[in-house]
């Protein structure tokens, strides 16, 4: 039996807290599963995800609330995009990293079940931690890149911070970086959306929620980045955080480097594809992904799997329908 969503924190614990406690140490991630998610990682070297890095959606979204107070809607899009996207509907786990037997017998191909790490789902190209798949391992942090990560601060944010403006120059240059020298760049639906969030993450949640200034210090910025470890001290966001304050922060990215999504045809031969749903179109990408992305991977789904898809495209779109007025749409059938 699939888990429903768990419930947003109740008030009174949804507030300013001590996360890196007591009762979640950090331990090195050993031989575990780590992937191409900074937060994930740090929550899993903290406890808050299971430490070997193979959970269910409903213990993300609980984790990332928990640990970074990610706003319950907010925590359940994410995790149900990725769940549907890398996860094994059948077995109701994904690993946060590479491929894994630990998430139990495939169901038949195409589908992927090939955890977050899995290049052209949801992790993709022009990253600011990691390189291109095109170049090599693109789920391991890579320390040129971050190299350029805190150059950007120094050059861009108040006193030297990863702030708004640092993050709308650097997703500007990392396409443009993309766009020069990777022959096989994808930036379309949904890895656009995923990519211009990312970029604004860290000057929100990675913040000490005591000073909640959305200017995030080098010196954080390493710890979880790097050292995938929350800084000595950190406390979570003071409220639950969601789409009302992302999405002006990505606006702005956007309107300070407006771009079209496009493919690479070889290097800097980038070719916009105007009809693929643009940044601001929130349900065109969710229903790309609905109706074009998870269909791709499970075209024909019968018995439990086609209800276990329907169940968890169910609460992808539960999680969209707070904030946005989206249609809900039905690959497989209502
Ligand atoms: C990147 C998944 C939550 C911060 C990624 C990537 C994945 C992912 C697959 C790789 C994309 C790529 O760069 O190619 C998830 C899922 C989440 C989640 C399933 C579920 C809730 C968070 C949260 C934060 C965060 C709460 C808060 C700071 C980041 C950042 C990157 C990233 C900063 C970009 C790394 C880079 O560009 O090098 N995430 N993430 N993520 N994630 Fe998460
Ligand atoms: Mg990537």
């Amino acid at each position: 039996p699939i888990p429903n969503p768990p419930a947003p924190l109740p008030a009174g614990q949804n507030g300013l807290k001590l996360v890196n406690d007591a009762a979640h140490p950090f331990m090195p991630q050993g031989n575990h599963i780590r992937g191409p998610c900074p937060a994930l990682n740090t929550l899993a070297n903290h406890g808050y995800l299971p430490r070997d890095g193979v959970a269910r959606p409903d213990q993300i979204v609980t984790a990332v609330m928990e640990g970074l107070n990610l706003g319950n809607d907010f925590a359940k899009f994410l995790a149900y995009q990725a769940f549907l996207l890398n996860g094994n509907p059948l077995t109701n786990l994904m690993s946060i990293g590479m491929k894994t037997p630990l998430t139990g017998p495939d169901p038949p191909k195409p589908a992927l079940v090939g955890g977050l790490s899995q290049h052209g789902t949801f992790e993709g190209d022009t990253s600011m931690s990691r390189i291109d798949a095109f170049f090599g391992d693109a789920a391991t942090f890579n320390p040129t890149r971050f190299k350029d990560f805190l150059a950007f601060a120094t050059k861009f944010g108040v006193n030297g911070s990863y702030d708004v403006n640092a993050a709308s120059e650097l997703r500007f240059e990392r396409l443009q970086d993309s766009i020069e020298n990777n022959p096989q760049l994808v930036f379309t639906s949904p890895r656009i959306l995923s990519a211009y969030s990312e970029a604004v993450f860290p000057t929100v949640y990675f913040v000490d929620g005591r000073l909640n200034n959305r200017q995030l210090s080098q010196e954080a910025a390493s710890d979880f980045f790097a050292n995938q470890h929350m800084p000595e001290d950190f406390h979570r966001q003071p409220a639950p955080v969601s789409f009302e304050v992302i999405e002006p922060l990505t606006g702005k990215l956007f309107s300070d480097h407006p771009f079209v999504p496009g493919v690479n045809h070889g290097k800097n031969n980038y070719i916009e594809m105007p009809q693929t749903p643009a940044l601001s179109d929130f349900c065109g990408i969710y229903r790309d992904i609905a109706l074009r992305v998870v269909p791709g991977q499970y075209p024909n789904p019968t018995g439990a799997l086609r209800d276990a898809l329907n169940k968890n495209l169910g609460f992808l779109f539960g999680a969209v329908s707070f904030q946005h007025n989206c249609t809900q749409v039905f690959p497989y059938g209502k």
